[in-house]
Parts: structure tokens; sequence; C-alpha cells
């Protein structure tokens, strides 16, 4: 089938077309990030406002770049849940408006379950797999038998990994979002200059914590009140980062050896993360397991994503009708009752 999708659940406004949930024709992504950058995080009006003023001219770029009209669409999915009200409601309504005026098949899709099949875009993975999904609201380990079958390994006890990325980055007086600039600085740093922690890392759980290194770095800047710029502040991100990637490497790992899994794929927006994916890649090689993550394109918040457990869906006769509502809160392990419809 050929999907029109939309994702506009934070602060990303996308739409995409894809084949067969497997070719993709055109990503287009407006991101909001310099509007929320001066407060230092996603500000749900602001984000709502922004997704409104861009939802339509994303949604024909996406059908220009793909060098398609709606005529040529034979379904629409779109991100239904979780994340912000206002922000899912806006994707909601374009999709459900196009869909009632073109009669089109329409399916509301979990947002986790378009990272976790984001790489499908670029290979397909053979089932079982392991999935860990690291992204701004998620640090999460599933074990994914199939399209609507996951179960949840483990997951953070507070904070998510992005989270993490992020709060530091705001502690270091860095721009928002963090992730990728605390990436660069510790690329120049030296990762054992700083002692910090690595919560949970031997408790024997598919558990994470990370408020206790966050303060743990919070701690370390107060006790060192000199402005932090130069080799001290790219070997503290260096430090920070490294704490990061061994507990998600060590959890990763007992995922994989307690199953006896052997493909694991990682997803979300900290899936971009230069040493995650080095670190990853390293266990992986050792243990003699297939390592998939999607290109850092793929990673963050896109709408292309949505389309690939959509294709499923629909192709399964699974539908939503246009009374489909927003669900901020939605577990992915209840998105298998679909299946039983
Ligand atoms: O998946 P995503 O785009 O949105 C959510 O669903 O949350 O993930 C965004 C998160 C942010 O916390 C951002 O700082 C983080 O991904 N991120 C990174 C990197 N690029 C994005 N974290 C670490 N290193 C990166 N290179
Ligand atoms: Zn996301």
């Amino acid at each position: 089938m050929r999907l029109l999708a939309i994702e506009s659940s934070c602060d990303e406004t996308s739409a995409a077309v894809v084949q067969d949930g497997t070719t993709l024709l055109s990503n287009i992504i407006a991101s909001q990030e310099a509007a929320h950058a001066p407060f230092g995080g996603v500000v749900p009006e602001i984000a709502s406002r922004k997704h409104l003023e861009v939802i339509t001219p994303v949604i024909e770029q996406a059908l220009a770049k793909a060098s398609l009209s709606l005529d040529a669409v034979e379904g629409i999915a779109v991100t239904q849940g979780p994340g912000l009200a206002g922000s899912l409601l806006v994707g909601i309504s374009a999709a459900k408006a196009i869909a009632y005026a073109r009669g089109l098949p329409l399916v509301g899709i979990h947002h986790i379950e378009g990272h976790l099949f984001a790489v499908f875009l670029e290979k397909r993975v053979e089932f079982p797999f392991i999935a860990l999904v690291v992204s701004g609201g998620h640090t999460h380990l599933y074990l994914v038998d199939g399209f609507g079958r996951y179960r949840v390994l483990g997951q953070t006890r507070d904070d998510a990994a992005g989270e993490a990325f992020d709060k530091v980055a705001k502690i270091l007086g860095l721009p928002y979002p963090g992730g990728a600039v605390i990436d660069r600085l510790a690329s120049k740093g030296d990762h054992t200059a700083v002692a910090l922690p690595r919560p949970l890392l031997r408790d024997g759980s598919c558990n994470f914590s990370f408020s206790g290194l966050k303060t743990a770095v919070l701690q370390f800047v107060r006790k060192n009140p000199v402005p932090l710029e130069g080799g001290a502040l790219h070997d503290l991100c260096a430090s920070f980062q490294a704490a990061v990637v061994d507990v998600l490497v060590e959890k990763a790992k007992s995922a994989l050896l307690e199953t006896g899994i052997t493909r694991l794929v990682v997803a979300g927006g900290v899936a971009c993360n230069s040493a995650v994916r080095a670190g990853m890649s390293k266990l992986c090689g050792e243990i003699g397991v297939e390592l998939s993550i999607p290109s850092p394109i793929l990673c963050t918040d896109n709408a292309a994503m949505i389309a690939v457990p959509a294709e499923f869906y629909l192709k399964e006769g699974i539908r939503d009708g246009t009374e489909m509502d927003a669900k901020t809160v939605w577990p992915l392990d209840t998105v298998s009752e679909r299946m039983k419809v």
C-alpha cells in the first residue's frame, strides 16, 4: 500500500509517504527546536500552535517530494499517542480530515511502535528481536515477537536517557536539546576524567535509573564552581556519556543473554549518539548478536516510521474510525489488544 503518515506527538511536525511499509518515498520533518530553545524544554502550548501553522504545508511537501497527489494515496497513518495532547490532536485531526474526505482507511499508531520499526525502512529484521528504545520520554527494553506483540523486559524508574542528556546539558549551560551537543563535546574529552555512578548496573534486572547520575553531575559542578569550559567541559561530557552508555550496554546484554535472542534493535533519539552506537556495536560483536540501528534521521521523531506498523495493521483489516482520540498515556504492551478485534 502507499501510505501517507503523520507524526506530531511532541515538537516535530512530520509527514511521509511510504510504499509497502518498506520504501521511503518522502519524509518531511519540520522541527520546532528554535521555538522551544529559549525555554530550555518543550512548551506544550507553543508546540500545538506551531504544529497547526505547518501541518498542511508539511503534508503538501511530503506529497510533492514523492511526486504524488492524494489520489495516489491508499491509506492514512497517524501517531495516536503517547505524547502531548494538543500536539497529537493536530496530527490526528489532519489525518481524520483527509481520510474522511477521500474515503481512505485510517489507523492510529503508538509512537514507540514507530521507533521499533523505523529500521525496517532500511533493512528487514527477523522476529523475535530485543529492542532498546532510548528517547526523550522512554528508556525501555522490549521483546518484540512480531507486529503488535511486545513484552516489556525493563524500563527506567525515573528519567529517560534522553531526558538525562537534556537535563545535564541544562546544568552545564548548554543549549536545548542537549543530547547532540553533549555528544559533540564528549568526542573531544577524556571519558575516565570524572568518576560518575552507573546506577543499577549490576542489580540483575533490565531496569534503568538516570536521576542519580544527573544529580552526581550537578554535585560535581557545584564543587567545581569555576566556569566549566574547554577541556574540563569536554571531560565532564565524555564521563557522563560513558556512564549512560555503560548502563545501556550492560542492560541490553542482560536482556539478550537472558532470552537467548540474537538480534538487537536500538531506536529513538539517543540511538543517534556516537558512543551508544559504538558501545552497542562492540557488545554485539563480542556476543555474536546481529545489531540494527537506523540512520540518525530515522532515530529521531519522523512520520515514515509510523507508516511501517500501519502497513501491517491496515493489511490485517485493523483500522480506526473518525471517533479516534489522542491517547496521552498508552502502555505499549496494551497495543496487542487491537489484534484480537
Ligand atoms: O526520539 P526523539 O526524537 O523524541 C522522543 O520521542 O523523545 O528523542 C529525542 C531525544 C532528546 O532527549 C535528545 O537530546 C536526544 O534524543 N538525542 C541525543 C542525540 N540526538 C538526540 N542524545 C544523545 N546523543 C545524541 N546524539
Ligand atoms: Zn520519539
